[in-house]
């Protein structure tokens, strides 16, 4: 089986060997606003705050060859021309070595005895991405070579940019100093922000004018001045804005030349925008360049991000007998739910950084993975997805982070988003203990003078969703549930219209969700739980109120929401069913079976057994359970987006790692750990074993990998942002460790095959640390540790 590359846990890097790789297997640099997207072969783009209206370098989505654009250095020794990281010349190295870590990404190069490693990151405080870019002459006599940075700029907008060429071919403006490019387009008007390439030395020629630079027609792996050895000085006045510098360098045998680069993003006060008419102020650019540019700084800068990181990482580990499962614990799974808050569905290699902003449902999913990391930015993000609220408890389905305002481009009026923010509130106050965030004042639709608590935000979302039940008495779907291609009142037939946003035929309505109704249940009883703490002193008369509604629910589901042998999926406009036994294709859902199965509905009864046997039975294959079973072989008008996919992919049949999670949970509630164990381990990028067929990144999981019924099962897609993150996170920490936050304390109770024998975390909680043996001796049960701030170490036999 072909390898690519292989984890190097001890300094939490995964290391590629071979660049050209299935896909391009990706990293993301940044953690405050200022951030990159860097593939193993230095391609990609960054951006600040915003992927779509702050956009830095220009990125060619889909390109021809793949992963077009990026921060490329050119090397020229002799007549060879190459790339430390082989694109885009792709002349072959001697040596190749590509290391993703927490933070950075550093790509070694090695050709005829020269060798260039390039270290990138994005340093804390800086809005920049930092390039350490090191040549070492390894033979014996002296080498006279030539350097060349490149990166292309974007016009901000992502969007417009690649779109409205008759206004962009004018519009592109450079200034030129001595080590610092600038990329000024639009500052003369709006804009009071500009980005720049700075080198830490003067360099010995540039370029500014793609044109000259590459040569018409020319592509990225050709660039006249680079084969030709020069550069032309070009100055771009429209066309297309790039940043090059040349520097001859002269290294003695055995030496090395460092040079800084620093590519960076300034935003200037409106008075001091200019330094003389026409004239950017460049005092900015050229202090982020001193900050960062000798060695020495970067190394503090680059020591400061690890700190950060491990720090953070530390905050969580773990000790078993399972590498794999440290790895993904202690490493990658708590990277990825990072990364994934920070960029929700919006900048990937699947998703542009044009269509989707911070969705209103993933955001609030997205904390759980990311508030025992970074409590507080999960508080300001709870209170800023709140802000985009209706009055009337519905909600954009996303806003962008720019501006914080919500927009209706994805959608809106999905019946599940209210619902969503009782559970990222609640998993964020079980974290912290921060009771005092459901008493900030928080808007609706960010209008002032509207403001009202979070706690009533919260009560407003559980009433949007308890007061639109349709005859069942189970909740309405509105445009589509959680899963966003079952549109039941949707009925287009019009190729040119989007699922998404094609206006909702409601009227008479009586499309139905099991999925929201379980979600309910589950949401309803932690909202209950939160109202009942001391700290909160709810009207008792309300909670009353929140647990019949929550009973109700659990009967409707079990007179109208149970098949037989697993639950339904949801009633259509017409009231008819939709994943029952009765149906022809798709006859069994799996979001009804996780949602129901942890809301523990009808569990007395044997339902929820049933329905996770139903779950294996039918949805299970090599690489996961698949979403629905069989799936739709042709398209549904009725059903909408869900039966446009080939059979097996995506929403249709496909393994959407997203809710496997909930059925793992819920086979945790009922205590079955070998069943959640086995589910667990096949979603995870840790056990899989073929690269190849996996394709995306092995070291981070896939929003969906290729079901059953698809042309390549296994085949991995959407890898990094996904709630596969935070839910897998939350079922390895809470569920199959135990390790389960509580509002007064942690609940230790596991739920994990006897082979795994015992393990340690250490965690910290709030001002507490603790050091965690836990021994599994078959018993069984629980532990509860009543929150107390210091160290204390304990052996838990379960
Ligand atoms: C995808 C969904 C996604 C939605 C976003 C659909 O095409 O299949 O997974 O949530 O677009 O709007
Ligand atoms: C991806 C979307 O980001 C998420 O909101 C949705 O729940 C899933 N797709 C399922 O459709």
């Amino acid at each position: 089986m072909k390898q690519y590359g292989y984890f190097d846990d001890d300094v939490r890097e995964f290391v590629i060997t071979d660049p050209a790789t299935p896909w391009p297997w990706i990293n993301y640099l940044g953690c405050e606003d200022f951030f990159s997207l860097v593939s193993n072969t230095a391609g990609g783009y960054c951006f600040c705050k915003d992927a779509k209206f702050r956009r830095i370098l220009r990125y060619r989505y889909n390109g021809v060859p793949m992963d077009s654009g990026g921060r490329y250095y050119y090397i020229k020794d002799g007549d060879s021309v190459w790339n430390p990281g082989w694109k885009p010349c792709k002349t072959p190295l001697d040596r190749y070595e590509c290391r993703h870590g927490m933070g950075y990404t550093r790509i070694i190069g090695e050709k005829d005895g020269l060798r260039c490693e390039v270290l990138f990151f994005v340093p804390k405080g800086g809005r920049c991405e930092v390039h350490r870019v090191r040549l070492t002459n390894t033979g014996a006599a002296v080498k006279r070579v030539q350097l060349w940075s490149f990166v292309e700029w974007c016009l901000w907008n992502a969007s417009t940019d690649m779109e409205n060429f008759q206004r962009n071919l004018s519009t592109g403006e450079v200034e030129v100093g001595d080590r610092i490019l600038y990329h000024k387009t639009e500052y003369r008007e709006r804009r009071d922000h500009y980005a720049f390439f700075g080198a830490n030395r003067p360099f010995d020629g540039f370029d500014t004018d793609r044109e000259s630079f590459l040569g018409p027609y020319n592509g990225f792996d050709t660039p006249q001045q680079v084969f030709a050895g020069t550069s032309g000085n070009s100055v771009a006045h429209g066309w297309s804005p790039v940043a090059s510098h040349r520097f001859d360098l002269t290294l003695e045998a055995g030496k090395s030349e460092e040079l800084i680069f620093v590519l960076g993003y300034v935003e200037n006060p409106p008075e001091a925008k200019f330094s003389a008419p026409g004239i950017i102020n460049k005092a900015p650019a050229e202090e982020l360049l001193e900050a960062f540019g000798t060695p020495a700084k970067a190394d503090a800068a680059f020591a400061a991000l690890k700190g950060y990181w491990d720090g953070l990482l530390g905050r969580f580990q773990l000790e078993s007998a399972v590498p794999e499962l440290d790895r993904t614990v202690n490493i990658w799974n708590q990277y990825q739910c990072m990364v994934t808050f920070f960029m929700s569905r919006s900048a990937s290699y699947f998703e542009s950084g044009i269509g989707r902003g911070m969705g209103f449902r993933d955001s609030n999913q997205d904390l759980a993975g990311i508030v025992h990391l970074i409590p507080d930015r999960a508080r300001q993000r709870i209170l800023d997805i709140a802000a985009t609220q209706f009055p009337d408890g519905g909600c954009y389905h996303q806003y962008q982070p720019l501006t914080k305002r919500g927009n209706h481009d994805i959608g809106g009026g999905f019946g599940d988003d209210p619902l969503w923010l009782i559970f990222g509130t609640v998993a964020y106050i079980k974290e912290t203990g921060d009771f005092s965030i459901l008493e900030e004042k928080v808007p609706f639709d960010n209008q002032p003078g509207t403001e009202k608590t979070l706690l009533e935000h919260l009560k407003i979302s559980f009433a949007r969703v308890a007061d639109n039940l349709g005859p069942h008495g189970l909740p309405l779907i509105g445009r589509a549930d959680w899963n966003d291609c079952l549109n039941l009142n949707c009925f287009s037939d019009n190729p040119d219209e989007s699922f998404q946003t094609t206006e909702n035929k409601t009227e008479g309505s009586r499309a139905e969700s099991l999925m929201i109704a379980g979600l309910f249940v589950a949401e309803g009883k932690d909202f209950a739980e939160l109202l009942s703490q001391p700290a909160v002193s709810a009207d008792p008369a309300y909670v009353d109120e929140v647990r019949e509604a929550v009973s109700r629910m659990e009967t409707a589901v079990k007179q109208h929401g149970w098949d037989g042998e697993w639950f339904l999926r949801a009633y259509d406009y017409y009231g008819r069913k939709i994943g029952s036994s009765e149906n022809a294709e798709s006859k069994i859902f799996i979001e009804s079976q996780g949602w129901c199965g942890m809301a523990r509905i009808g569990a007395d009864e044997g339902l929820c057994d049933k329905a996770l046997d139903a779950a294996s039975k039918y949805l299970e294959c090599e690489y996961g359970l698949v979403l629905n079973a069989p799936a739709f072989s042709s398209y549904i008008k009725d059903y909408g987006e869900i039966s446009s996919y080939p059979q097996g992919y995506k929403e249709n049949g496909g393994i959407f790692c997203h809710n496997n999670p909930w059925v793992i949970i819920a086979e945790a509630m009922a205590g079955r750990a070998d069943d959640a164990w086995r589910h667990y381990c096949k979603i995870s990028p840790a056990f899989a074993k073929d690269q190849s067929l996996r394709k995306v990144e092995p070291y981070v999981f896939c929003q969906m990998v290729a079901g059953a019924e698809a042309a390549h099962p296994g085949e991995g897609k959407n890898s990094w942002l996904t709630g596969t993150a935070a839910w897998t996170w939350k079922t390895v920490s809470e569920f199959i460790l135990g390790i389960k936050p509580q509002y007064d304390g942690l609940l230790v109770e596991p739920c994990i095959p006897q082979h795994i024998g015992s393990y340690r975390v250490r965690r910290r909680f709030r001002e507490a640390e603790y050091d965690l043996t836990i021994r599994l001796t078959g018993k069984g049960g629980s532990f509860r540790i009543p929150y107390r701030p210091g160290f204390q170490a304990l052996e838990i036999e379960l």
